[in-house]
């Protein structure tokens, strides 16, 4: 019988008695105990085991063995009738120490594991699926790590399963990161091997989970899975719970899911999900939570997402969702929370939206809906948190909204509501932050606005609001921040608003025009850090009181008629010239200004000079006043464009050949001008598509123009078309690795493209200087990589339809001032028509474009691929790899040691430095997957730029 043996074998180990009798006599005694208490002591004695193992900790104080005495009565202990443990249950007791020394076999009988919430460390140990009978299993919130062991997938009688909150990841992908040696990519294992021992990536969650038919809550969130999610999850058909959320799972929702009926909690939230999401979860009945935010999915929402008539918690946000709200959600009594904010989702405010009695919190701003603001909000009884900011909703604000007894925070900020403010705003007494900025609103602020006596931040600036400030604003005890620039108000500044004893992030009172004097008691805020009244009509002396406002880091009195002596104090000490220019005639001891007593007893030599330096230095601020005021009409210009419609902005200009965002003769002009057209003293480089220059403009503005070798001739209407649509659509992308393309002119003599302007220029220059390449140490080359990569994944995955660069290459990837890698001339390569000889030069790029690329013209983002694997290796090596790539890629048995074809301009990377060398490595595998001849068998820049980022995060 098993428990003899086991009590056998226990026995003989702790008896160091050379008395045969004695052991014999033990021995019979032993197998009798055996025989009836069912290895009692077996169990108790692997606890025990266990508790030595762990540091001393009182919740264990009860396990001591005091004759013989089962372990059933100990804390957290419980036993079957037959005296043998079912349940080890030692949840939030602050059990630390790791499962390792726990001898998981010595329990046959246990159903219940609960460990959660406690400073458990170490791994999960390997032979867990020994324990068949197990039916929970609760590890979460622990620091545990390590993978999540195979043998899991034997514990077929589990229900619920959590392992959620720890750093758990799940078996290493074979196809990533080969072990074997017969892998093709011989690279990858050699460089692997030197540099990744003791590294670990996340792993992914094995298919094998689904054999686990009896799972209802499956809660893996919060951990270091990478990966796609197990079609298999699809065999748990009674699955409740499944909770995936942070972590980086990757790839597509498996359609089996969307068939599990039972579901009712599901969370896939902050992960790198893609695809559209099944539409059947749209037919749950039992959904009551369904968390899709922060992935990259795209496609509809499910349209009966409610169908349930349960659904509680509803998010989506932060998607590339397009396409209807879903229509149950306008009958979706249940709805709680909901959050589907930054999408691209069409609809109506006033329609696709109902009554939600339960509802505390929805955001849907930063979408594309229409319509206008429903006075059925205020049946949303509960409602806390409504914020509806960037769309394009119309109408008055109705009063109603603010019959809301618990609103708290009110965000319609970036819409196009008119109207006057509604006396009502100052009902809700909840209310503590209010932005109707960037709207049109007009008429008065209420006086009744002073009511809300808990508001910390107000924002109506960007509106049309005429009349006085009310002197009721004083009343704001709580406010942090006040922003009521950009609009028609005057008057005076009331001196209550020195009552803002909370005032602490900002005062901005500019571009209004209010006239008087500063009030004295604005002295008063000592916590406030910036100060903006520029662009009034303010007259009079600055207040002596204003040295009194310690926190002070910023004041703009610019462009008002202030005079008389500048107090002395830190913050003007610090401030720029231009933030006191434009006014009739201050003075002080401060550079840019006169000295007050100047002008009444110095000789007049002196003073003449200062008659220069003041007209100069006005006139100065003028010009930067003017490019300001042109750089806001231009945003002004092309927010409304971009805003309303992307054709009227094509067809703004009668010349079919140029496309402008801003007004377009005077830039063309200007650039002409910047350039001493195009004088070989601006240019900064050249390119395969032309000549690049820097145009500093009068403002101050600094553009890189990029001049086009072709001219008209080059150029069917056809194509110009085309490429305006592209210039239209890289217009509105925003990726902080891409160089902002502003616009595009051909006429007359020029075709040429508007850039942002980067100072470090490219890669290839910085690292073909020897002196410049050392400024690029190896942090900021993982950097550059996993920017481009982060900007490639951007172009082919998340627009609609994909750009595909074409032309990767050092060259085309500037560094800004911070070192930061930019991608520059996406979309252009497909302007240039395929025969034209610019074509063949650039796709002729020696070794950077993609082998089959010399073949055939089908381009695809393989290429791109390719051409990043190129640039990754550059980076690293230091010069471009040249025949280097072709070897890689035909040599099979090679094994080449990675650190001797390390840039040998920089000093190799610390072997301490286990950070770096990983990344390192990282980079080294990623870039040589991307050098296969096989296009198909390359990643997708997807998967580089979420391995590379997965990196960042651990
Ligand atoms: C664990 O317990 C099993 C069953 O009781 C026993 O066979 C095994 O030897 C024990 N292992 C250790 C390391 O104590
Ligand atoms: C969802 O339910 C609707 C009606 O309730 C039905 O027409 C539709 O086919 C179902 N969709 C799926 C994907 O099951
Ligand atoms: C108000 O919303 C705008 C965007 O619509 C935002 O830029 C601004 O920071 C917000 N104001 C405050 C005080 O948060
Ligand atoms: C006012 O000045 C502050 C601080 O310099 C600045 O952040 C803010 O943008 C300015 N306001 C406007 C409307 O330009
Ligand atoms: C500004 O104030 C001056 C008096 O200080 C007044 O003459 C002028 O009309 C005001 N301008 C505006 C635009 O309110």
């Amino acid at each position: 019988m098993a428990n003899n043996n086991n009590c056998y074998h226990f026995f003989s180990h702790e008896s160091q008695s050379n008395l045969m009798v004695v052991v014999l006599i033990l021995l019979v005694l032993v197998l009798n105990r055996c025989h009836f208490t069912s290895g009692l002591e077996s169990e108790s004695e692997a606890l025990l085991k266990w508790k030595q193992s762990l540091p001393p900790q009182p919740v264990l104080d009860s396990w001591v063995n005091v004759n013989q005495s089962s372990p059933c009565s100990w804390r957290g202990i419980t036993c079957d009738p037959q005296g043998s443990v079912t349940t080890i249950n030692l949840a939030y007791t602050g059990l630390s120490g790791t499962l390792q020394n726990l001898n998981l076999s010595a329990f046959p009988n246990l159903l219940i594991l609960d460990l959660k919430t406690n400073n458990l460390t170490g791994t999960i140990p390997q032979n867990i699926g020994v324990l068949s009978k197990l039916q929970f299993l609760d590890l979460s919130t622990n620091f545990l790590n390590g993978t999540l062991p195979l043998s899991i997938a034997n514990l077929t009688q589990v229900h619920e399963l959590d392992v959620s909150r720890n750093d758990i990841t799940g078996i290493l992908d074979p196809l990533l990161f080969p072990d074997s040696s017969d892998d093709p990519r011989t690279g990858l294992i050699s460089i692997r091997n030197l540099l990744f021992q003791d590294t670990l990536l996340g792993g992914t969650l094995p298919n094998e989970i689904g054999n686990i038919r009896n799972l209802t809550l499956l809660a893996l969130d919060g951990n270091n899975f990478y990966g796609p999610i197990p079609p298999s999850l699809g065999n748990c058909t009674h699955l409740s719970v499944l909770r995936l959320n942070e972590n980086q799972f990757s790839g597509t929702i498996p359609p089996s899911i969307g068939k599990l009926t039972n579901l009712t909690d599901v969370r896939f939230f902050t992960n790198y999900l893609n695809g559209t999401v099944p539409r059947e979860f749209g037919n749950l009945s039992s959904l009551v939570v369904l968390h899709l935010a922060e992935n990259n999915f795209i496609g509809e929402l499910p349209p009966q997402v409610c169908k349930s008539g349960k659904l509680v918690n509803f998010s989506a946000a932060y998607n590339g969702f397009t396409g209807p709200i879903p229509v149950s959600l306008r009958n979706c009594p249940s709805l709680y929370r909901v959050r589907i904010e930054y999408n691209m989702l069409t609809g109506y405010a006033d329609e696709d939206f109902g009554v939600y009695p339960n509802l505390t919190y929805i955001d849907f701003s930063y979408n594309r809906i229409q319509g206008e603001i429903s006075s059925n909000w205020a049946g949303c009884e509960n409602l806390q948190v409504l914020r509806m900011a960037g769309n394009s909703i119309s109408g008055n604000i109705p009063a109603e909204v603010f019959r809301l007894s618990q609103l708290a925070e009110l965000d319609v900020s970036s819409n196009q509501l008119a109207g006057e403010i509604p006396q009502e705003i100052g009902d809700p007494s909840t209310l503590y932050e209010l932005n109707f900025s960037g709207n049109r609103l007009s008429g008065v602020i209420p006086v009744q606005i002073g009511r809300l006596l808990g508001l910390q931040s107000l924002d109506l600036s960007m509106n049309m609001l005429l009349g006085q400030i009310p002197n009721t604003i004083g009343n704001f005890n709580n406010l942090l921040k006040l922003n009521l620039s950009n609009n028609d108000l005057n008057g005076t500044i009331p001196y209550q608003i020195g009552n803002l004893a909370a005032l602490q992030d900002f005062l901005d009172l500019s571009f209004n025009s209010l006239s008087g004097k500063i009030p004295d008691d604005l002295g008063k805020l000592e916590n406030l850090i910036s100060l903006n009244i520029s662009h009034n009509n303010l007259s009079g002396s600055i207040p002596e009181s204003i040295t009194k406002m310690l926190s002070l880091s910023f004041i703009n009195l610019s462009y008002n008629h202030l005079e008389g002596p500048m107090p002395k104090g830190r913050i003007f000490n610090s401030s720029s010239t231009a933030d006191l220019s434009n006014n009739k005639d201050l003075c002080g001891n401060i550079k840019g200004l006169q000295p007050c007593d100047v002008s009444i007893n110095v000789p007049s030599s002196t003073s003449n000079k200062h008659k220069v330096l003041v007209p100069l230095l006005a006139s100065l601020g003028g010009a930067f006043f003017v490019s300001l005021v042109f750089v806001a009409i231009f945003f002004f210009i092309y927010k409304q464009h971009s805003g309303s419609s992307r054709q009227n902005s094509l067809n703004m200009k009668p010349n079919p050949f140029s496309i402008w965002y801003f007004n377009g003769r005077v830039v063309y002009g200007d650039i002409i001008e910047a350039t001493k057209n195009f004088d070989s003293e601006y240019c900064i480089g050249e390119g395969a598509l032309g000549k690049v220059y820097k145009a500093a403009m009068k403002g101050g503005q600094v553009f890189a123009v990029k001049k086009l070798k072709c001219d008209e001739e080059n150029l069917d209407s056809e194509s110009i078309k085309t490429f305006k649509n592209e210039v239209a659509a890289m217009n509105e992308t925003r990726h902080r690795n891409i160089v902002k393309l502003y616009g595009f002119c051909s006429e007359g003599l020029h075709t040429f493209l508007i850039y942002e302007y980067m100072d470090r220029g490219s890669l290839a220059d910085m690292l073909g200087n020897d002196l410049r390449a050392l400024e690029l140490d190896w942090p900021k080359r993982i950097d550059i990589v996993k920017g481009v990569a982060s900007a490639l994944s951007y172009m082919h995955h998340d627009c609609n339809p994909p750009l595909i660069h074409r032309d990767i290459s050092s060259k085309n990837v500037l560094l800004s001032s911070d070192l930061k890698a930019h991608v520059s001339d996406f979309g252009t390569a497909r302007f240039l028509k395929p025969n034209s000889p610019i074509w063949t030069a650039f796709a002729g790029t020696y070794g950077c474009a993609a082998p089959e690329l010399a073949y055939t013209m089908a381009v695809t983002e393989k290429c791109d691929v390719f051409s990043f694997g190129v640039l990754a290796l550059e980076v690293l090596i230091g010069r471009h790899p040249g025949d280097l790539v072709s070897y890689l890629q035909t040599t099979t048995n090679q094994s080449i040691n990675f650190k001797e074809i390390l840039d040998p301009r920089l000093s190799p990377p610390n072997n301490d430095d286990k950070h770096v060398l990983k990344e390192l490595a990282l980079v080294a595998n990623l870039s040589l997957s991307c050098l296969q001849t096989n296009p198909q068998s390359r990643p997708t820049m997807r998967t580089v730029a979420q391995l590379l980022d997965m990196d960042n995060n651990s």
